[in-house]
């Protein structure tokens, strides 16, 4: 978290390209109607939110990136791991290349299952090392429709089991 927080102010200049080429593969798959509500779990400095085009709320546990952002919608400071949202509030979750950081990465998925309805876009960082195990439980809470062999992630879109 401390390493977040101290690149706060480079965040956008470091990762901003590559991170909104994820943004718009997402956002061109994902068909959202204007008064969809969208989480965004680990949503940093939340630049790319703007693309969904819908109402749009982030969470991040960086005090110091959501200070950077500049837009309209809603960013709240909040961690995976405790989402203080009902049960389906939410028509669809996303998380980009944020999973390898939850400090509990299984009940992080499953706080994002239980507030989301049934649509969930998983952007994972191929080279982390916990990867494998990322895929396993995406692949036992969830459907996996679709996989999506981004540069350096790999796009699980998803849907609720039974
Ligand atoms: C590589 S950044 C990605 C940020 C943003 N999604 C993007 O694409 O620019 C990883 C993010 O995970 C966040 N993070 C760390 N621990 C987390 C947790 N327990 N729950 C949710 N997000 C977390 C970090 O604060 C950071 O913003």
């Amino acid at each position: 978290m401390n390493y977040y927080n101290e690149i706060s102010k480079g965040y956008d200049e470091l990762y901003g390209e590559e991170q909104m080429n994820k943004a718009r593969l997402i956002a061109s798959k994902l068909v959202l109607k204007k008064d969809d509500k969208l989480l965004d779990v680990g949503c940093g400095t939340g630049f790319y939110l703007d693309l969904f085009g819908c109402d749009v709320t982030g969470v991040d546990p960086s005090e110091e990136l959501i200070k950077e952002y500049k837009g309209n919608h809603q960013v709240l400071l909040g961690r995976a791991e405790e989402l203080d949202f009902a049960d389906d509030y939410f028509d669809v979750v996303i998380s980009i290349t944020a999973i390898h950081n939850f400090d509990d990465i299984e009940r992080g998925l499953k706080e994002i299952e239980r507030v989301g309805k049934n649509r969930f876009v998983f952007s994972v960082m191929k080279r982390s090392d916990k990867f494998g195990l990322i895929e396993r439980l995406i692949n036992e809470l969830f459907v996996i429709n679709e996989k999506v062999f981004e540069d350096k992630d790999v796009i699980f879109f998803c849907t609720k089991k039974g």
